[in-house]
């Protein structure tokens, strides 16, 4: 973190920029104070290893095995999952789990091993203790997916939390994703990754990590298994990454490597192993289902950081309308607080903001707020009043409130980490409610607080009450932003309990799902960081969090027509469908670049719209089985090695293959397809997978590919569900799942499943029922029957 940090906020403030530099630089020197005051220094460490076993103690699920300078304590849970942890660490408290840990499953017992070791053996997965403490990982089959290395501690002579190294093995073809959203991935290639949030205080792009949403999740796909290690630490870490190499002839293979270091906190991990959907399937058992998005949150969104006025939001809308352009939301960034200060109207600017609200409404446009955690450290301010009254902001040792700066001033920041304050401030809702806001942004909430130098965060002495347990912002700070969602989250199911919460954040940890979204930051504009955008989603993803999306047009500067176009192609197959931009950013309307790129959006945002029903469904399916929205093409064919380093495409849901285009002056591009049949959906052609195959790709769309068989939910022209079928493949049957969204309410929706096979020369869809097969309720359109 450097400057950068300063200039931005000087510039934000304008004329009174100068006084906020200043602040910046108090901020940075008050925290080095701070921690100078509330840490002491770590002073002389001994390092440990675990040392012999000398006993074991069997116990459900599995049991503890006793070394001689540690213990270790397996359990297998009855999602499949497997937990160890170190020193005595127990699954709970944890931030990352839904509720309670998973029962054990009885039937994994701790029993002998070659060598003096140990083993559990479970229906999934062996998992086998050496006589060290090195433990493996291995199929029920025997193949080792994963060996990690006793650990390592260096403990504080003095007492204190002691750092730890966790070294491991994977197999040489193994693959590694995840640790949230990297703007590099999604395949993980050798290199450092830091898991602290942080606001990386510029635009990013590919080259720069960490960023606002780190977790210590690792999927790692394998010819022999997927697998997914987290490990429940929230401190801050490296993890560095070196895949294996295959020995080509006779030469030997070199298997992949993880090195993880964290600076505290337990030495703890959960284990999941099979296909990718059973993986993320006991990820989401163990950390939560996703909360569900309301529909219209599936739509286009339209945001800018500088809407000025009322009347300017009104000119935006009516642009969209004239335009005849399916718009669904509208955002409101901070210029629209009073002063900066969250909880607040300007009144001069945005005066009838729930007059807004409602017209926008009766057009079907819901308008969305954002909500940054800091407080404007000011008597008289009703937040501040408030959380003071309520002893809700983060103090240091001695007791003082933790001052920063954020874009209000000089500001304060409520312990999230506490229930009581979050209930305080979920109650603040209320006031936004009140305004005539349906959704929630969360930003700035890593928590981002601007020095001039050095890092733009608390204090790490900075205390926190951590449910009780008291600790300060090493461990806090990475799941700062999951509590403040869970804060938002709960305190709008209590106002508006008739409706599902929208919220969805920049920074949060492993859980964050239970309570909503992410979405990519200030990505930089340009073409790597349109490239980066499609990263962050699919590693988020694949971490357990499916809702997401980017900033369409990038954060910064000016686009290119060919490069918004690009991006608002890809944006309309993300969760996230949003344009958003900076204030001092070029436009991002969908007008503003020409009328080709206006025709050319303007289809792509009619496409997003006749597919809602099928975005519907898929948040459906996410929430009930953790799969997420937009799956790596290997989701279905982890074996198949080549779609592993394949990151220029993805997979919507079961049906749907995008190709997106991610580089200029394209008209053209290959597309890598799995195994089966698809149609390129614009000719109709079938194409036959696995292999690579050339595609026009114009600038009027991007290839989207329809699997042979599929039975896809659109919106027909009158607005009612239709069935748009994709011919099977000659001799083999499709089907397609329908989960009907039932308002934007709790009611639990229906499902319905239909089949789709030949009949003579006609292809035949009909709906799966107790009571047999049935005719479908919507009206049917086959497609590719001339190709198929
Ligand atoms: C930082 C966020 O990442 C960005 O999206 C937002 O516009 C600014 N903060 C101002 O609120």
């Amino acid at each position: 973190m450097d400057g950068r940090d300063l200039v931005r906020s000087v510039k934000a403030v304008g004329s009174a920029g100068v006084a906020q530099g200043l602040r910046t630089v108090r901020a940075a020197w008050r925290r080095r104070r701070t921690d100078a005051d509330g840490l002491p220094p770590r002073g002389a460490e001994r390092a440990r290893v675990p040392g012999p076993v000398q006993a074991v103690e069997p116990g459900p699920g599995g049991g503890v095995v006793r070394f001689s300078r540690s213990e270790l304590r397996i359990t297998v849970a009855v999602n499949g999952a497997v937990f160890w942890g170190w020193d005595g660490a127990a699954p709970e408290p944890s931030y990352a789990l839904a509720g309670r840990c998973p029962e054990p499953d009885p039937r994994a017992v701790l029993e002998p091993d070659k060598d003096g070791g140990w083993r559990v053996v479970a229906e999934r997965v062996t998992v086998a203790v050496s006589r060290h403490g090195a433990i493996e990982v291995l199929t029920p089959g025997g193949v080792r997916l994963r060996r990690d290395l006793p650990p390592r501690w260096w403990e504080p002579a003095g007492g204190g939390s002691a750092r730890w190294m966790q070294r491991s093995e994977v197999a040489a073809d193994a693959r590694f994703f995840g640790l949230g959203g990297r703007a590099s991935g999604p395949r993980l290639r050798d290199g450092t990754y830091r898991l602290w949030n942080t606001d990386p205080g510029r635009s990013f792009g590919p080259g720069d990590d960490p960023l606002y949403l780190t977790m210590p999740v690792q999927v790692v796909v394998a010819d022999a298994a997927t697998h997914l290690v987290f490990h429940d630490a929230s401190w801050d870490g490296t993890v560095v990454l070196r895949e294996g190499q295959e020995g080509a002839g006779s030469g030997h293979d070199r298997n992949g490597t993880s090195e993880l270091r964290m600076d505290g906190g337990p030495l703890r991990c959960w284990v999941m192993v099979g296909t990718p959907a059973r993986v993320l399937l006991a990820w989401a058992s163990l950390t939560g289902a996703a909360a569900l998005p309301p529909a219209w949150a599936l739509g286009h969104h339209h945001a800018r950081w500088g809407f000025g006025s009322e009347q300017e939001v009104r000119r935006i809308v009516s642009g969209y309308l004239e335009r005849d352009l399916p718009l669904d939301a509208v955002h409101l960034d901070i210029d629209h607080y009073d002063a900066h200060q969250v909880f607040t109207v300007d009144p001069e600017r945005f005066p009838k903001l729930p007059q807004l609200a409602e017209d926008l409404r009766r057009d079907g446009i819901r308008l969305v707020s954002i909500v940054d955690p800091a407080v404007k450290a000011d008597p008289g301010n009703a937040v501040f009043d408030s959380g003071t009254a309520e002893n809700a902001f983060v103090r240091d040792a001695a007791g003082r409130l933790v001052r920063g700066v954020v874009w209000a001033g000089e500001s304060v920041h409520p312990d999230f980490t506490d229930a009581r304050v979050r209930q305080w401030w979920g109650r603040l809702y209320a006031e936004r409610l009140a305004q005539g806001f349906a959704g929630f942004w969360h930003d700035m909430n890593e928590p981002t607080s601007f020095t001039a130098f050095g890092e733009s965060t608390l204090p790490r002495s900075a205390r926190h009450f951590l449910e009780g347990r008291g600790g300060d912002q090493r461990e806090a700070h990475n799941v700062y932003a999951l509590c403040m969602a869970r804060a938002g989250y709960e305190g709008l199911r209590d106002l508006a309990p008739q409706e599902r919460p929208f919220v969805f954040s920049r920074s949060g940890w492993a859980g964050l799902q239970r309570y909503g979204g992410a979405w990519s930051g200030d990505v930089a504009t340009g073409w790597p960081g349109l490239r980066a955008s499609l990263s962050l989603v699919m590693g988020l993803g694949l971490c357990g969090v499916p809702y997401s999306g980017p900033d369409v047009g990038g954060f910064d500067g000016s686009p290119s027509p060919e490069l918004y176009l690009r991006w608002f192609q890809l944006g309309a197959y993300l969760p996230l469908f949003r344009t958003h931009s900076s204030l001092r950013a070029g436009r991002r309307e969908p007008w503003q670049f020409g009328t080709d790129v206006l025709e050319h959006a303007r289809a792509a945002l009619v496409e997003r719209r006749r597919l809602l029903p099928y975005f519907v469904t898929l948040a459906h399916l996410a929430r009930r089985t953790g799969a997420p929205y937009v799956r790596p093409l290997w989701w279905a064919a982890p074996e198949d090695r080549a779609l592993r380093d394949c990151e220029d495409a993805f997979l919507l849901g079961d049906l749907l293959l995008v190709a997106p285009v991610l580089g200029p002056g394209t008209d053209r591009r290959t597309v890598r397809l799995p195994r089966g049949h698809w149609y390129d959906t614009a000719t109709e052609q079938v194409h036959e997978g696995p292999g690579q195959v050339l595609v026009d790709a114009p600038l009027a769309r991007v290839p989207v590919f329809a699997r042979a068989g599929a039975v896809l939910p659109v919106r027909g022209a009158d607005g009612g569900l239709e069935l748009e079928v994709w011919a099977p493949a000659r001799g083999r049957t499709g089907g397609g799942m329908v989960v009907r969204d039932a308002g934007d309410g709790w009611d639990e929706p229906e499902i319905e499943r239909y089949v789709a096979r030949w009949e003579g020369r006609q292809v035949v869809v009909e709906r799966e029922g107790e009571d047999g097969l049935s005719k479908p309720p919507h009206p049917v359109r086959i497609r590719g029957l001339g190709t198929s």
